[in-house]
């Protein structure tokens, strides 16, 4: 049948094109005629009644049954090609649109506070929560605003912090990320080992300009020091404008996570949270027997922000919480740089003290997931295992480099037990 229609199709191609010039100077004719005769040529006679059985018999005066059939099919085949290329450039759309919603979002809300306002009615009004960008400074640092304007999309990138002690997960870290082919990533390399590893592997590299202080710090180099590194690093990426996906080397990317942020936030950071309540917060109750009547006190409670991934937007507050955060790590003995980032962002102004007030965000726990939600629930569960994580971060657990091949085993090369044989803590 197929085979068949395909030979009419070109043996009627040129019938087909005399047709449609036929119909062409019709549809004109009719134009004219139309214009000069509204009424028709016998206006007394009544229009004739289009029956059923007189339109087949117009039709079958131009054409057999068998060619009108074939016509419905073509027809049904445009619309349905049509239909996928709506869809196609709604996606587009999307896209486009999850891309501006950040810089439009600052752009409207900033003009709204600019000037006093009434509130709207009831339900209407909405707090600023999408901080203006900064004004970008290159005179901060114009050797890296150069590599920035190169590796950059859309004024956003993947950056990492990575000295030599790293550098197999480092490998790891960016061959997964190239797989799922994302251009926009940078290493902060903290020495010239690393410096030449990655271009010597085509990955885009800085290494900052000699600062006595921060870079003997990254040299002594266990993950917690790099750590603390970071936030005055980062500083200079968001004074000159950019958006910063921050990401510790101990993670495996599946798919893009610029598909997948939100961008309304000052910080928008994966959890440590491994469900909906320690993810997003809840209502933990305190018992004190003794006090009777109130023996229940309510406090919140959420998990911490995983400051080894989180997108953090070019604005004020975002650089305030750096500042603060870099500060405490500088000043105080035995900080841990992702308690500070947490209490910096969460606790609020009390006598004595002033509370940053930025904006956060979340991440979804089974898109941007820990370790502990991989290795302690996902893999056990037919369903979940299903889901393809955006990235997995190997944060809970000591053994990192075998369990991030595990997950590229996993998740890319669909090897079903590839995650079987680590226990779900560290053994
Ligand atoms: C967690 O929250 C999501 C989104 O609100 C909801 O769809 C899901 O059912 C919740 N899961 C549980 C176990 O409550």
């Amino acid at each position: 049948m197929a085979v068949s229609r395909r030979e009419k199709n070109s043996q009627s191609t040129v019938r087909g094109s005399r047709i449609a010039i036929a119909i062409g100077i019709g549809v004109v004719a009719g134009c004219i005629f139309a214009f000069f005769f509204p009424n028709g040529f016998l206006s007394s006679n009544p229009p004739r009644r289009l029956s059923k059985s007189s339109l087949q018999e117009d039709l079958s005066l131009c054409e057999s049954p068998e060619k009108i059939n074939m016509l419905k099919t073509d027809i049904m085949r445009v619309s349905e090609k049509n239909a996928e290329l709506k869809k196609q450039v709604r996606e587009l759309n999307d896209k486009l649109r999850l891309a501006e919603l950040g810089k439009d979002h600052a752009r409207e809300q900033f003009m709204v506070l600019s000037e006093p306002h009434k509130a709207g009615p009831f339900g209407t009004v909405k707090g600023l929560r999408t901080n203006p960008t900064v004004l970008p400074d290159e005179s901060v640092n114009p050797r890296l605003a150069k590599i920035l304007a190169e590796v950059a999309v859309g004024k956003e990138l993947i950056v990492a912090l990575a000295n030599s002690n790293v550098k197999g997960m480092l490998e790891v870290w960016f061959t997964s990320i190239k797989k799922v082919g994302i251009r926009n990533y940078l290493v902060v390399a903290l020495d010239d080992a690393i410096v030449d590893f990655c271009k010597s592997n085509d990955v885009s590299v800085y290494k900052r300009d000699p600062d006595e202080v921060v870079d003997s710090l990254g040299k002594i180099g266990g993950n917690h020091a790099v750590s603390g590194l970071k936030f005055r690093i980062l500083r200079e990426f968001l004074q000159l404008g950019y958006s910063v996906l921050l990401s510790d080397v101990d993670i495996v990317f599946l798919q893009n996570p610029f598909d997948h942020l939100y961008r309304d936030s000052d910080v928008e950071s994966m959890t440590d949270g491994h469900n909906n309540m320690t993810a997003y917060g809840y209502n933990d109750v305190f018992d004190e027997p003794a006090m009777g009547w109130a023996r229940y006190a309510h406090t919140m409670r959420i998990w911490v922000y995983n400051s080894g991934f989180f997108y953090i937007r070019p604005t004020i507050p975002s650089i305030e919480l750096l500042d603060r955060v870099a500060d405490r790590m500088a000043h105080q003995a035995n900080v841990w740089d992702q308690a500070v980032f947490n209490e910096e962002l969460y606790y609020p102004s009390h006598p004595g003290y002033i509370g940053l007030h930025a904006a956060k965000r979340t991440m979804d726990f089974y898109l941007f997931m820990n370790s502990k939600v991989l290795f302690k629930t996902v893999r056990k569960d037919a369903n979940l295992k299903k889901l393809k994580p955006v990235i997995v971060h190997i944060n809970y657990h000591p053994d990192k480099l075998s369990r991030m091949l595990a997950v590229i085993e996993f998740y890319v090369n669909g090897k079903q037990d590839a995650l079987d044989s680590f226990p779900d803590g560290s053994a």
